[in-house]
């Protein structure tokens, strides 16, 4: 069972410039709540109580300001900070004391994901054995991502990053499930042209040894990345019309901890003063009615 899991929360934001000069990415809203909260939440619903969050150097205090050491929502936060965005397996080698012995999840931090079934996807993914699993979700224009092509049973036959020639329209999302060699692995990647250490590089690596498998996020649910300023209005756009129409909120922290009994209504209390008087608050006052 994988019970550890990592929130890459660094990177330079580039192409958001210059809403990210001086605020991280993670932490701009996507309709009502900080980005961050959305793959904390996916790690959550996975079963996923340990995590560590890697921050750009110099920002740990605004991260720690807003979610502190995770008690409020029932987990465990720890934080690493990255000198620069050295590339996603990155993650693996400063992460290394972190993860110990055990297998690990690794989240983007700028990863959007909802749907019915998700939830019981990802059950069944921090399941892994050994090797490692990825998530894969069809694309209008896989030549904007990581691509793969599977067989039947899921097994992933070959991946490119961006390909210029159509593979296949399975994007690789950034949700991924390692088993504890991928620390090694990481460790011995070169960086490419760009001087990142390549996650398709670090995938190659279990596909050679027949150990890279994929779950597959159907068109019932939703994959966005959130990676450049249309994205956070067409992602703010989704959460707005689903949370207004229902009701109900996506990625509340406190409801999921508090749904998996790991926060009872101290922590909610806690939080609604935490947050002080706003739309938020209100929603977690009436969970506890
Ligand atoms: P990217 O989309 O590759 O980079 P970015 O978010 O900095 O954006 P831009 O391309 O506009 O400069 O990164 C994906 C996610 O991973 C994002 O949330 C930042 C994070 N990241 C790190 O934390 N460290 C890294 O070394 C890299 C490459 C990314």
């Amino acid at each position: 069972m994988i019970k550890k899991g990592i929130i890459l929360a660094g990177g330079y934001g580039t192409r958001m410039s210059p809403l990210t000069k001086a605020v991280n990415k993670q932490l701009l809203p996507i309709y009502d709540k900080p980005l961050i909260y959305y793959p904390i939440s996916i790690l959550m619903l996975a079963g996923i109580k340990e995590i560590l969050i890697i921050v750009n150097k110099g920002q740990l205090y605004q991260f720690k300001k807003l979610l502190s050491d995770g008690k409020r929502f029932g987990i465990k936060i720890n934080y690493l900070e990255q000198n620069k965005p050295r590339g996603l397996p990155d993650a693996f080698i400063l992460g290394e004391k972190y993860i110990g012995k055990e297998k690990v999840a690794l989240i983007l931090g700028d990863n959007f994901f909802y749907g019915q079934s998700l939830t019981a996807k990802l059950k069944s993914c921090v399941k892994l054995s050994n090797g490692c699993k990825v998530l894969i979700h069809p694309v209008s224009k896989p030549e904007l991502y990581g691509v793969a092509k599977i067989d039947k049973k899921g097994k992933i036959l070959s991946i490119r990053e961006k390909p210029k020639k159509s593979l296949s329209n399975l994007a690789i999302t950034g949700l991924y499930f390692f088993d504890n060699k991928v620390v090694d692995y990481s460790k011995k990647l070169k960086p490419s042209k760009r001087n990142e250490l390549e996650i398709v590089d670090l995938l190659n690596i279990y596909k050679n040894k027949n150990k890279l498998k994929s779950e597959f996020l159907g068109r019932g649910g939703a994959w966005l990345d959130t990676g450049s300023i249309d994205d956070f209005y067409s992602a703010s756009s989704f959460v707005s019309s689903l949370e207004n129409r229902q009701g109900l909120k996506i990625a509340c922290l406190e409801e999921i901890a508090l749904r998996k009994n790991w926060i009872g209504r101290r922590e909610i209390y806690k939080s609604i003063s935490f947050y002080g008087k706003c739309e938020y608050s209100n929603y977690l006052k009436r969970l506890i009615k």
